[in-house]
C-alpha cells in the first residue's frame, strides 16, 4: 500500500475535472497483485481510513493521471523535425528509409529503450504505437514495454504496395506474421496488439481484406491506421479505390471500422464520414503538432463533437514534433482556434487535458483502466512540479482557479514539469 498526500487531479465519468488541493491517493495491489487506486479524494475526508500507515508527502506537487498517447511511431523517433512539402514526400524522403533500418534486431531494441525513456520523461504511461513492417520491430518494443510494466499497444505495419524495398511486405506473410504476433503479445501482462495497415494507399485490397478478417477473428485486438490527413493522399485514395464512397469508407468496406479501431488525423472528412465514425464506435487520434508541421490541415473539434464520435489526442511523432503532452495540448488549442476562422477561444484546458488522459482511454476502450485516478484504475500517474521553471512557478502561483492553473501548465510546460512518472507494477 502506498499513500500519497499532494494536490490531486482526476476526472468524473462525464469528463469534468475533480481537483483536491490537499488530496490523498492510496494505491494497493489487487487480488492478482496489480497496483490499483484504492482511494482518491480529499485528505480530510479519507485519511482516517489509513491511520498509522506511512504517507509520502509531496508538498507543492500535483498528482495527475499518466498521459495516453493515442498515436505514435516508435521507429520515427530519429526523424522528428524533418521538414517536407507534405505527407507523401515526407514518407518517401525520410520515413521509409528510416523505417527500413528496423530489419536489424539490435537497432529496434536500442530505439525501443530510448523511446520508452522519452515517453516516461514526458509523463506518457500508455501509447498506441506503430512499429515498422518488420515483425521483429514489434518484438523489440513489446519486450521493452514488458520489462518496464507499461500498458502499451503496438502492431506490425502492413504495407504490401507503393512502398520501397526494405519496408514493403508480402501479402500473405504479412497476415501470418500479424497473427503470430497477436498470439505472442496480445493480453500478455499489460500489452495489447493492434492490426496496423499503414494507410489505404500502401495496402492492396487483398491485404486490407485479410486485415479485416483478422480483426473479425480477434474482436478485442485493436486496429490502427491513418485517414484523410492530406489532400494529395485523399485524391490518391479516390483513384485507387473508386468504388468506395470516401477514403474512410475504404476501411469500412474491408471490415476495419469497429470499436477499438483508431484512425489518426480524420481531417478531411465529410458529414457522412463523421456519422460513420460514430456509428462504428471508431475513434480518431487527433495529432495537431503533426498536422501543423506537415501542413496537413485542422481537425474540426466542433464538428466532431456535433457528430459525437470518440477522439483523443496524440503526438504522431515523428510527423509530430514533440513527445510532450503539453505541446500536443497547446497545438490542439491553436488548431481549435485556427486563426480567426473559429468562434470562441478554442477548447478549455480541462477538456484538452481529459482528451489526453481519461478521454483518450475511453476512446481506446480502456475507460476505468487507465487515464484516470478513480478507484479501480491501474496506478499509472505523474507527479507534476509547477515550480519546475521560474516562469511556471510565477505564473501558476497567480492562477485563480483550476482552469487557469491547467492552462498555465499547458502553455509553459514541458518534460521539466514532469517530476516523476509512476507505473503500476504487478507483484
Ligand atoms: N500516413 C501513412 N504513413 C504515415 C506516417 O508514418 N505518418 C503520418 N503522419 N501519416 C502517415
Ligand atoms: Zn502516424
Amino acid at each position: 500500500m502506498h499513500i500519497y498526500r499532494s494536490a490531486l487531479l482526476r476526472f468524473d465519468a462525464q469528463g469534468a475535472p475533480l481537483y483536491d488541493e490537499d488530496g490523498l491517493l492510496a494505491i494497493a495491489p489487487d487480488a492478482e497483485g496489480r497496483q490499483r487506486v484504492q482511494a482518491a479524494g480529499a485528505w480530510q475526508a479519507l485519511h482516517g481510513q489509513f491511520a498509522g500507515q506511512p504517507v509520502t508527502q509531496l508538498p507543492g506537487r500535483i498528482i495527475a493521471p499518466g498521459f495516453v498517447d493515442m498515436h505514435i511511431h516508435f521507429p520515427q523517433t530519429d526523424i522528428i523535425g524533418s521538414p517536407a512539402e507534405g505527407l507523401l514526400p515526407w514518407l518517401e524522403q525520410y520515413t521509409f528509409p528510416e523505417e527500413s533500418r528496423f530489419h536489424a534486431d539490435t537497432h529496434g531494441a536500442q530505439v525501443a529503450e530510448f523511446f520508452i525513456d522519452e515517453l516516461l520523461r514526458n509523463g506518457v504511461t500508455t501509447a498506441l504505437a506503430f512499429a515498422t513492417s518488420h515483425p521483429q520491430s514489434v518484438d523489440a518494443l513489446m519486450r521493452e514495454a514488458q520489462r518496464r510494466s507499461l500498458r502499451l499497444i503496438c502492431g506490425k505495419v502492413l504495407q504490401d504496395r507503393h512502398s520501397p524495398d526494405g519496408v514493403r511486405d508480402a501479402t500473405e506473410q504479412s497476415l501470418l506474421d500479424s497473427e503470430s504476433l497477436i498470439a505472442r503479445w496480445h493480453g500478455v501482462d499489460r500489452l495489447g496488439y493492434a492490426i496496423t495497415p499503414r494507410f489505404a494507399p500502401t495496402s492492396t485490397p487483398e491485404q486490407l481484406r485479410g486485415a479485416g478478417e483478422l480483426a473479425a477473428r480477434h474482436p478485442d485486438v485493436w486496429i490502427q491506421s491513418h485517414v484523410a490527413e492530406n489532400l494529395d493522399e485523399v485524391r490518391w485514395v479516390r483513384e485507387l479505390f473508386p468504388r468506395s464512397r470516401s477514403y474512410l469508407a475504404v476501411y469500412d468496406d474491408f471490415g476495419l471500422m469497429r470499436e477499438r479501431a483508431v484512425y489518426a488525423h480524420c481531417i478531411h472528412l465529410d458529414e457522412a464520414d463523421r456519422a460513420l465514425m460514430r456509428e462504428r464506435q471508431t475513434a480518431a487520434a487527433v495529432s495537431p503538432t503533426s498536422n501543423l508541421f506537415l501542413g496537413s490541415g485542422f481537425f474540426d473539434f466542433a464538428q466532431a463533437d456535433t457528430a459525437g464520435f470518440r477522439y483523443g489526442l496524440a503526438s504522431d511523432v515523428g510527423g509530430g514534433t514533440s513527445f510532450s503532452p503539453f505541446q500536443t495540448m497547446m497545438a490542439a488549442y491553436y488548431v481549435g482556434r485556427e486563426g480567426q476562422n473559429k468562434e470562441g477561444v478554442s477548447l478549455p484546458p480541462s477538456t484538452l487535458w481529459w482528451r489526453h488522459t481519461a478521454g483518450a482511454a475511453e476512446a481506446l476502450g480502456l475507460a476505468g483502466v487507465i487515464g484516470n485516478l478513480q478507484p479501480g484504475c491501474e496506478g499509472d500517474f505523474v507527479v507534476l512540479n509547477p515550480q519546475a521553471t521560474p516562469l511556471l512557478a510565477r505564473r501558476t502561483a497567480q492562477a485563480r482557479n483550476l482552469e487557469e492553473l491547467l492552462f498555465a501548465m499547458i502553455v509553459l510546460g514541458d518534460d521539466r514539469l514532469i517530476e516523476n512518472t509512476v507505473i503500476s507494477q504487478a507483484k
